[in-house]
């Protein structure tokens, strides 16, 4: 795996870092409120298993798998539900946690559907943001880094199901997907 690595992003111990840094933040604005945080699968798997043990407040812990690509390869700007949270919503205070936030279609389509279910409050947790790519306007509330323009690896991302292993954030060398 290594060596489709062009370049390592962010380390093990920064990565640790940052999660300690978003974890205090977050145990300080939900103390006492019992929050539900949302995992949007899989990219988000490892991030959510180390932050939440970084948040030192009740909580409950929620998972989704949504797929924003239809059955073309070809963003259509809708979100299927393919696991939905698995209890109700209404009333709740939802953090949402994802690993990347990109074109941000599908994070958009899906905050405004989890809103509509009357939830409490709403606020978006993301590891990284690729602001160069983005189409539509997502707050967000918790940020990890922004990156530029590339596509990484590793932490829960994926390239083709591959490299989510790997424990910390590299570039992948374009040759491996065909790109640049
Ligand atoms: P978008 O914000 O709707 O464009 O979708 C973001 C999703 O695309 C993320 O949840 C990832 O699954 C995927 N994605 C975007 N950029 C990368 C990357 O650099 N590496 C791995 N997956 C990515
Ligand atoms: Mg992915």
């Amino acid at each position: 795996m290594k060596e489709d690595i062009q370049k390592v992003l962010f380390t093990e111990e920064q990565l640790a870092q940052k999660v300690a840094e978003l974890g205090a933040q977050i145990t300080a604005d939900y103390a006492g409120k019992n929050p539900l945080i949302v995992s949007v699968l899989k990219g988000s798997y490892v991030f959510m298993a180390d932050l939440t043990r970084k948040i030192n407040t009740a909580c409950n812990i929620d998972f989704m798998v949504v797929s924003s690509y239809g059955q073309g390869a070809k963003t259509s700007g809708e979100v299927q539900i393919i696991k939905d949270i698995g209890q109700k919503i209404e009333g709740r205070d939802l953090l949402i946690i994802e690993d990347i936030l990109d074109s941000g279609v599908t994070l958009s389509y899906l905050m405004k559907i989890l809103k509509a279910r009357g939830v409490r409050s709403i606020r978006l947790c993301t590891l990284l943001s690729k602001p160069a790519r983005r189409t539509v306007e997502v707050p967000i509330d918790y940020l990890g880094f922004e990156i530029p323009d590339e596509f990484v690896v590793g932490y829960g991302l994926d390239y083709a199901e591959k490299y989510r292993n790997l424990p910390y954030i590299g570039i992948l060398k374009p040759e491996v997907y065909g790109g640049k």
